[in-house]
């Protein structure tokens, strides 16, 4: 085949992408719709859910499941053979939980109710989801960018803090898949306003390592923001030094989420499309150069239906550009570049 988990197959690496529920024919990015499916079965050997592995949308009340959207992502990524990662066990911010969350009665500190909440949740959901779920974002984004230390949930506080609830999130998931890579998720990224996130996302993975806390690999999101007039050269560096520290400690590496927000480029497509190019090429050159590192996933096929877009709206939508294909779903540059680099690692 030409699709880019081909490619990737031929160096022992595998490409996949996020894709949503939807209902038949709707123009969204989702199972649903034939016109998303075929982007996905060019180009994908593994999916993950945009959203509905989430406590947002499994979780309607404290003692309820609802498993509807996933089970239908399930059964599609298992009608074509794709692998999956799960996304995710616990997005350990307050805004990302469910709206009951912040106000729930989880009794007396340290809170059993709560420690059972989040083992129960973890127990249910990745036995629902074995064996196809090869790889969980146990913990998603639990370090402040601002480098201020972990968020604290309701749940949180409960358990007795942020570190003992992340820990109790890993060795749960450990017990409940023991085949399974457990992934700690974030958008640290390779931009040079991102080094007090990547200091962050450093420390917690040392503290993982000093505790014994199950955590074979850091997903690293790779939203890239591109930064007209910036050094790519000392970019790269940067980002080689945050890898080099994280592999060095004994993690594998997942590119999770990878799209590019193109800012501050040309108005010309053309001309946009090719700096996006560029710009993700150059990262992808040091990331994919990681042995440690087996996976890619795009966060999204094509610009039609981008996160960004809700994000960032242009009033122009023809002026954002950040995933492989376009609102027509016809390839772009970037597309050929992923190819590129995954032809080269
Ligand atoms: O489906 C409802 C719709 O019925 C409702 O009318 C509408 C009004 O707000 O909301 C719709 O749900 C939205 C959903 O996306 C589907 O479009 C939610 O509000 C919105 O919060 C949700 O955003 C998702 C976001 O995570 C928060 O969960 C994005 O789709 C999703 O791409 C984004 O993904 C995250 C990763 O999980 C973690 N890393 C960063 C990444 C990008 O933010």
């Amino acid at each position: 085949g030409t699709g880019l988990n081909s490619i990737a197959g031929k160096r022992g690496l595998r490409f996949g992408s996020a894709v949503a529920w939807c209902p038949p024919g709707a123009d969204r990015g989702g199972v649903g719709n034939p016109r998303y499916t075929a982007l996905l079965e060019r180009d994908c050997g593994i999916l993950v859910a945009e959203n509905e592995m989430k406590w947002q949308r499994l979780r309607p009340t404290p003692t309820t499941f609802d498993f509807e959207r996933a089970d239908a992502i399930a059964a599609y990524a298992k009608a074509k053979g794709m692998a999956m990662r799960g996304h995710t066990l616990l997005w350990h911010q307050t805004k990302w939980m469910p709206r009951w969350e912040a106000n729930h009665d989880f009794g007396p500190r340290p809170s059993p109710t709560g420690a059972a909440m989040l083992t129960n949740h973890i127990q249910i959901v990745v036995g629902r989801y074995a064996p196809r779920v090869t790889s969980w974002d146990v913990v998603n984004e639990a370090v402040n960018p601002d480098g201020s230390g972990l968020y604290e949930t309701a749940l949180s506080r409960a358990i007795g803090g942020a570190e003992a609830t992340l820990d109790l999130a890993f060795r749960t998931a450990r017990a409940a898949a023991p085949g399974a890579q457990l992934v700690y998720n974030d958008y640290m990224s390779w931009e040079p306003d991102n080094a007090r996130h990547r200091a962050g996302v450093l420390k917690l993975l040392e503290g993982f390592r000093t505790r014994g806390t199950p955590v074979d690999a850091l997903g690293v999101q790779s939203h890239l923001v591109t930064q007209p007039g910036g050094s790519l050269t000392a970019q790269q560096a940067e980002w080689r030094r945050f890898l080099d520290a994280v592999t060095a400690m004994g993690y594998k590496l997942v590119v999770t989420e990878f799209d590019v927000r193109d800012n501050g480029l040309p108005a010309d497509p053309a001309a946009r499309d090719r700096a996006v190019a560029d710009y993700a090429r150059a990262y992808l050159d040091v990331t994919l150069g990681y042995p440690q590192l087996r996976e890619i996933l795009a966060w999204g096929m094509t610009d039609r239906y981008s996160w960004i877009e809700g994000f960032e709206p242009r009033a122009d939508k023809a002026l954002r550009r950040p995933t492989l294909y376009d609102r027509e779903f016809k390839p772009k540059p970037l597309h050929a570049a992923v190819a590129a680099a995954l032809a080269a690692a």
